[in-house]
């Protein structure tokens, strides 16, 4: 009797999932608003190739590029990668309000401007708009997408200022502004961030000015701010107590002396090369657990502490200092 009540319960279930009932089936089929919104953007876009399967044939969730979520069927991910795509973002990306994933990366011809639009995506969490050919500012409307944890517009063309509202994001992981034209300084707001504290990639921009003391009351893990022209002292990201674990200085104007500067044990990465630093290097150095070092193209002296992994980096880990000696350079005299 049990057996058989399971048996008919097992039957009627298998019917029941087989039936093409929309209510029952594994995922809501595609919203009409959101199809319809994609549609406008596939036409914005001037109907490329990459959107070929857009087809009112198939649902909108089964089209490439896109995820929707299976219980709601709203598009909740966008990202249009490395196609044959002219002209600009279309403004109507802020039309898919459960947006939480965007991104336009390795477009070429893709040019113009941030559109304002995104504002109306608070859900958004991810941010990506990489590798195209984008003008005009890091718009400061960006820090009202309150959610983001990831915000990537590196290799574009973007021009103007750091905007410091961008500290606003407590939610914030990654910040990578890397490989555009941005000039200015680095906010003094960095060092105001609350809750997440990003990894922070400015690198190859023409940033100048000192890097505020103020990044020094948090605790990085990255950072990257290579290739500007930057000056002034770093030590505020080193001490004992930081937890910093990969910084690249590197091909800026940094002058300090680093004799006294306490690297933390957390340290793995220290790309210092092309400065005007001087000094010593520290003793402490001996201590770390380093994968990456390269002081060279400085104006450093002195004794390489030896000991540690010191020795195992190539010598053009320390070349092209003013008195630099010991292995694995030359023997001091
Ligand atoms: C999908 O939507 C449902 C209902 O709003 C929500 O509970 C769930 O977390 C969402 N899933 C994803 C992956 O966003
Ligand atoms: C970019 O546009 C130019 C000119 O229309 C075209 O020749 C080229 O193939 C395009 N490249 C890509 C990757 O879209
Ligand atoms: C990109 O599209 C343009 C115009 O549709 C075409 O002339 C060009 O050859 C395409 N480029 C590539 C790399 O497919
Ligand atoms: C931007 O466009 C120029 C010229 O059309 C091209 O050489 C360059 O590769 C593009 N940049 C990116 C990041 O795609
Ligand atoms: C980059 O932007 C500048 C200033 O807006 C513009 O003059 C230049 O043509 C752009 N370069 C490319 C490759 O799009
Ligand atoms: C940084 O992290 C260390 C180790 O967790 C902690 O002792 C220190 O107080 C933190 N400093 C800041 C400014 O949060
Ligand atoms: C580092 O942390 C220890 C213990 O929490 C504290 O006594 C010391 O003052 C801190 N040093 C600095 C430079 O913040
Ligand atoms: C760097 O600091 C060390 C230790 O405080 C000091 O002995 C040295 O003279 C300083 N070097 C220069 C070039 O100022
Ligand atoms: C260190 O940097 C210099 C200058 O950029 C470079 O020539 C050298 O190859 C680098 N060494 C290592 C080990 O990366
Ligand atoms: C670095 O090492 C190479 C070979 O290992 C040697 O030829 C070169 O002279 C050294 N350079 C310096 C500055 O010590």
């Amino acid at each position: 009797m049990k057996n058989s009540t399971f048996t008919t319960s097992i039957i009627s279930l298998l019917i029941v999932l087989s039936l093409p009932s929309p209510s029952l089936s594994a995922s809501k089929p595609c919203n009409k608003n959101d199809e319809k919104v994609l549609f406008q953007i596939k036409k914005s876009l001037g109907n490329p190739y990459l959107l070929a399967s857009w087809q009112t044939t198939l649902d909108c969730c089964k089209w490439y590029c896109l995820k929707c979520n299976k219980t709601t069927g709203r598009v909740i991910e966008l990202t249009i990668f490395s196609g044959n795509i002219s002209g600009q973002i279309p403004p109507e990306v802020g039309d898919l309000p459960y947006l939480q994933t965007l991104e336009f990366r390795k477009l070429t011809n893709l040019t113009g401007q941030i559109p304002s639009s995104i504002t109306k995506l608070t859900q958004l969490t991810m941010l990506r708009l990489s590798w195209t050919n984008l003008s005009g500012p890091v718009p400061s409307f960006i820090s009202q997408l309150t959610n983001l944890n990831f915000l990537d517009l590196s290799f574009n063309n973007l021009t103007g200022t750091i905007p410091p509202e961008l500290a606003k994001l407590t939610k914030l992981n990654g910040l990578h502004l890397d490989r555009n034209k941005l000039t200015g300084v680095i906010p003094e707001s960095f060092g105001t961030f609350t809750g997440s504290v990003p990894d922070l990639y400015l690198s190859h921009n023409q940033l100048t000015g000192t890097v505020p003391k103020s990044l020094g009351y948090l605790n990085f893990t990255v950072i990257d701010f290579s290739r500007n022209q930057l000056t002034g002292d770093l030590s505020m990201f080193f001490g004992p107590n930081k937890t910093i674990q990969i910084v690249d200085f590197s091909r800026n104007n940094f002058q300090f002396n680093l004799s006294d500067v306490k690297l933390p044990a957390s340290l793995t990465s220290l790309d210092l090369n092309q400065n005007s630093i001087f000094g010593g290097l520290p003793a402490e150095l001996t201590g770390l657990s380093l994968q990456y070092l390269n002081v060279s193209y400085n104006r450093l002296c002195g004794a390489i502490p030896q000991g540690g992994n010191l020795q195992d980096f190539d010598n053009t880990s320390y070349f092209h200092n003013r008195c630099l000696c010991g292995s694995p350079l030359a023997a001091c005299t």
